[in-house]
């Protein structure tokens, strides 16, 4: 069975938004793994990061979500991974375009950008938005992983 796993962490700017995704998917059926953080103590991001990227690149899970402050901080750190693609969305047509052309598979958000309702509309755009598996988007995501 296809494996639907969404891999899942926050530092302490995302923490909140976090704990409202998490219920918000398992809500919708949708199985999550927590790496934390899952307290306001302060943490450094890229560990947070590397860990879901770690579960999507071994394919424990299909998907990432990483909250931060602004987003910023995960994106960057996810985004130094081959294979990883990671996108900072606070918007739903950013979000749908990120699956659609750039196969994202990883949503950042930024949990002291945007607010909870925009983000559970953000994760349902991205979360449910296929691939559009065109030659010039696979050729453009092959280039990526070249240079
Ligand atoms: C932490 O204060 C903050 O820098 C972090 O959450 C994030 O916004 C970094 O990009």
């Amino acid at each position: 069975m296809e494996n639907l796993k969404i891999a899942i962490g926050a530092d302490h700017g995302g923490v909140e938004l976090k704990k409202v995704i998490i219920e918000y998917l398992q809500k919708k059926g949708i199985e999550t793994q927590n790496f934390g953080t899952d307290t306001s103590e302060s943490v450094d991001y890229p560990v947070i990061a590397n860990k879901v990227v770690s579960a999507i690149l071994n394919k424990t899970c299909a998907k990432g979500i990483l909250i931060c402050g602004t987003g910023i901080g995960m994106s960057i750190s996810a985004n130094r991974h081959r294979g990883i693609r990671a996108v900072v969305c606070s918007d739903t047509t950013s979000a749908k375009y990120s699956r659609l052309h750039n196969d994202a598979n990883i949503l950042c958000l930024g949990g002291r950008i945007i607010g909870t309702e925009a983000a559970k509309d953000i994760v349902d755009v991205w979360l449910s938005t296929e691939f559009e598996n065109e030659e010039r988007h696979k050729n453009r995501i092959n280039l990526i992983e070249k240079f």
